[in-house]
C-alpha cells in the first residue's frame, strides 16, 4: 500500500474531521502518502483530490462538519460513474480508499472494493443506525447538542404548564430520540420502531396531570411525523396548551464530544491498519466496546435488534 485517500460522504457528523485527522496522520506514520477527496464520490469522479500533509489536518479535531466536504452523488450508484472513479483513482495512483459515512456510502465502498480498490469504512452518521456497531460517529455529539436543547425548552415548558413536541432527526432509527428522552427526563419517546397511538399518548398525558406533572415533554423521531401536526392534535384532544420546536440541522453541527473524538481517532488509525495488512471491503466498528473490522457486505446485512430494554427504562422513568 504505497497511496491511500479518504474521502466523507453522505450526511455529515461531527467528529467525521477528528477521523480524518487520524487516517491522515496514520498513513503519514507509516510512510505511506495520503491524498483528501472532496465532496464524496462525486469529488471521486471529478477527480477533486489532493495531497494532504500532517498540516492540513492541524487544528480540526475539535471542528464540525467536515473539511473534505460532503455529498451526495447519484452518477455513482451508475456503473459507469464507478467505473471514471475507479480510473480516476488510478490515475492519481491510489490503491487504497477510506470512505467515512453511513450505510449507502459502505454498499458504494463494497462496489469500488468489486473492481479491485481496496476500500475500507468508517461509521459516520448521526443517526446511530449501523446494526453492526454499538456506536457511530457522532451520535454522542448529536445527542448531547439535543439534551441541551431540551433542558431549555423544559424551563420554558413546565413555566407554562404546556405541552412540549421535540421532533429530532432519524428517519428509520429512534436512538436519537429514545437516548435523548431517557437522558433529557422526557414524557413521552415517539421512535419508527415503535410508532404510536394518539388515543393512548393523550391518556398517558391526562394521567400524568393528575399524578400532578407541570409539563410534558415528548420526544419525535423525524421517521414518525411532524412536530407541528402532532402538537396541534394533542392539544386538540387533551386541552393543554402545545408548542412544537424541529431541532433540525443544529444536531448535525458543532464541537464533537470527547466521545465522538475518541472514536473517530481509533476508528482511524484501525483503518489505515487493515488496508496496510492488504484487506479490503471491510467497515471499522465498535463491538463490545472494543474497535473491530468486519466484511462490509455481511456488517449491512446484520438487522437491527431493537433495544427493548432502552425503551422499557424510558416508559418507567418518566411515569
Ligand atoms: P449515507 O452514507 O449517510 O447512508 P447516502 O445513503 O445518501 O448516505 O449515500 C451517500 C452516497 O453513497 C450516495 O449519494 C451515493 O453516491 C453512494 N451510494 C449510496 N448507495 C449506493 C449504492 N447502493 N451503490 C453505490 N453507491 C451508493
Ligand atoms: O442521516 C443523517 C440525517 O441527519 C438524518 O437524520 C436526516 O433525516 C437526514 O440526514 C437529513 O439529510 P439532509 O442533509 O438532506 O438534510
Amino acid at each position: 500500500m504505497k497511496t491511500i485517500a479518504v474521502l466523507t460522504s453522505g450526511g455529515d457528523a461531527p467528529g467525521m474531521n477528528a477521523a480524518i485527522r487520524a487516517v491522515v496522520r496514520m498513513a503519514i506514520f507509516k510512510g505511506i502518502r495520503v491524498m483528501g477527496v472532496q465532496r464524496g464520490y462525486s469529488g471521486l469522479i471529478n477527480g477533486e483530490i489532493f495531497d494532504m500533509d500532517r498540516h492540513s489536518v492541524s487544528d480540526i479535531i475539535h471542528r464540525g462538519g467536515t473539511i473534505l466536504r460532503t455529498a451526495r452523488c447519484e452518477e455513482f450508484k451508475t456503473e459507469a460513474g464507478r467505473k471514471k472513479a475507479v480510473n480516476v483513482l488510478r490515475v492519481f495512483g491510489i490503491d487504497g480508499l477510506v470512505v467515512i459515512g453511513g450505510d449507502g456510502s459502505f454498499a458504494g465502498a463494497q462496489l469500488l472494493s468489486d473492481l479491485g480498490i481496496a476500500t475500507v469504512g468508517i461509521p459516520g452518521t448521526i443517526d446511530n443506525d449501523l446494526p453492526y456497531s454499538e456506536y457511530s460517529i457522532g451520535f454522542d455529539t448529536a445527542l448531547n447538542t439535543v439534551l441541551d436543547a431540551i433542558n431549555k425548552i423544559r424551563d420554558t415548558s413546565s413555566s407554562h404548564e404546556r405541552i412540549s413536541v421535540v421532533e429530532v432527526m432519524g428517519r428509520n432509527c429512534g436512538d436519537i430520540a429514545l437516548y435523548a428522552g431517557i437522558g433529557g427526563g422526557a414524557e413521552e419517546v415517539i421512535i419508527p420502531e415503535k410508532g404510536y397511538e394518539i388515543d393512548s399518548l393523550c391518556k398517558t398525558i391526562f394521567e400524568g396531570k393528575l399524578r400532578g406533572k407541570m409539563h410534558n415533554l415528548i420526544l419525535l423521531a423525524e421517521g414518525v411525523g411532524g412536530a407541528n401536526e402532532l402538537a396541534k392534535q394533542v392539544e386538540e384532544i387533551t386541552g393543554i396548551e402545545s408548542r412544537a420546536t424541529i431541532l433540525g440541522h443544529i444536531q448535525r453541527g458543532g464541537s464533537p464530544s470527547a466521545f465522538d473524538r475518541m472514536l473517530a481517532s481509533k476508528m482511524g488509525v484501525a483503518a489505515v491498519q487493515v488496508l496496510i495488512e492488504g484487506r479490503s471491503g471491510r467497515v471499522i466498528g465498535m463491538k463490545n466496546g472494543k474497535i473491530v473490522d468486519e466484511d462490509i457486505n455481511e456488517a449491512l446485512e446484520i438487522p437491527r435488534k431493537f433495544n427493548e430494554e432502552l425503551y422499557e427504562i424510558s416508559k418507567i422513568l418518566s411515569y
